[in-house]
C-alpha cells in the first residue's frame, strides 16, 4: 500500500515566537517535518501545541520566526493561501453535524476549486464533468478514511469516531501535501482510536503526504510518529524518535504531575 506520489517538501519551523499579552505561548520554537513523515508535537496542557498549529495554518502571526514549505514562505500568508499551497488542518474541538458525508467532503473540494467556479458557470458541460470528478475523488477519500459505506449518510447519524474522521476526510479533500491533525482521537473509545490510527497510517502511505500530529494519547503517538517534538511552557525541550523522547529526563520532568509518557497515559 505504498503508491507514493512525489514527496512533499519539508516543512521548516524556524525560531517561532508567539506572544499573547504578557504570555509567551511559543518561545523560539524550531523543528522540521521531514518529507512524508508523521511528526508529533506533544506536551502538557497549555504547552503551546494548538498555538503552533495556528501559526502553521496562518491563524496566528508569530512575533518572530518563519514557517516554510520547501521554498515557499508561509509565515504571513492568510489561511486560504496556506491551504492552497498544500497545508490542510483539522481542528481540536470541531465535530461536523450538518449534511451528509458527501456534502462535507464536497465542501472541501469546493474550497479547492473555488477559483474555477465562476469560469465554469459559463461552461456548463465542463462544470458538470468537474463536479462528477470531484464527487468521484470525494468518494475515494471516504473509502480511504473508512467512511465509504457512509458516503450518503447524514453525519448526525454517525458514531462520534466516524464524525471526527469526516473532519479528517474533509481536510484531505484539499489534496494537502502536509496534513495537520489537532488531537484526532480526542474523546474516542479504544476501538475508534485504533481505527483512526490505521486510517492515518493508510493515508500517509497512499497519499505520500507529511502529517503533523498533536495528540494527548501517548500510545498513539508512540505507534504512529517517526519523530516527536516536545513542547513545555512554549519551549521545544526535546526532539527525537518516540523512543528517544520517552527516555529524555527533561521530558519525564515536564510530564510529572500531568501523567507519564507511557503507553497508557491519556
Ligand atoms: N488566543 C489566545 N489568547 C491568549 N492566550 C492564548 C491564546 N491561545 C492560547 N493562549 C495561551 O497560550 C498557551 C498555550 O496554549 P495552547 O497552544 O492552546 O496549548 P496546548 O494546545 O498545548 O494545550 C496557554 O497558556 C493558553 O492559555
Ligand atoms: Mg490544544
Amino acid at each position: 500500500m505504498t503508491t507514493r506520489t512525489a514527496a512533499p517538501p519539508a516543512l521548516d519551523v524556524r525560531d517561532v515566537t508567539v506572544r499573547f499579552a504578557g504570555l509567551t505561548a511559543l518561545d523560539d520554537v524550531s523543528f522540521t517535518v521531514a518529507p512524508g513523515t508523521v511528526h508529533a508535537v506533544i506536551g502538557p496542557n497549555g504547552a503551546g501545541k494548538s498555538t503552533c498549529f495556528n501559526v502553521l495554518s496562518g491563524l496566528y502571526r508569530p512575533a518572530q520566526g518563519s514557517v516554510r514549505l520547501g521554498d515557499a514562505e508561509l509565515t504571513r500568508l492568510a489561511p486560504h493561501r496556506i491551504a492552497a499551497l498544500g497545508v490542510a488542518r483539522t481542528f481540536q474541538n470541531i465535530v461536523t453535524t450538518q449534511g451528509t458525508v458527501a456534502d462535507n467532503l464536497m465542501l472541501g473540494r469546493h474550497v479547492l476549486s473555488r477559483a474555477g467556479f465562476a469560469a465554469s458557470a459559463l461552461r456548463l458541460p465542463r462544470a458538470a464533468r468537474e463536479q462528477r470528478e470531484h464527487l468521484a475523488r470525494a468518494r475515494e477519500i471516504a473509502e480511504l478514511t473508512g467512511l465509504g459505506e457512509h458516503f450518503e449518510t447524514p453525519v448526525a447519524l454517525l458514531s462520534y469516531g466516524d464524525r471526527k474522521r469526516v473532519e479528517l476526510a474533509r481536510a484531505l479533500c484539499l489534496e494537502p501535501r502536509v496534513l495537520l491533525l489537532d488531537e484526532p482521537v480526542a474523546g474516542m473509545n479504544a476501538g475508534e482510536r485504533a481505527r483512526t490510527a490505521e486510517v492515518v497510517r493508510d493515508v500517509r502511505a497512499e497519499l505520500g503526504l507529511s502529517v503533523v500530529l498533536v495528540e494527548h494519547d501517548m500510545g498513539l503517538v508512540m505507534r504512529l510518529a517517526d519523530e516527536v517534538t516536545v513542547l513545555d511552557f512554549g519551549r521545544a525541550i526535546a526532539h527525537g524518535t518516540p523512543d528517544e523522547v520517552r527516555r529524555d529526563p527533561e521530558v519525564l520532568r515536564a510530564y510529572l504531575g500531568t501523567g507519564t509518557t507511557g503507553e497508557d497515559a491519556a
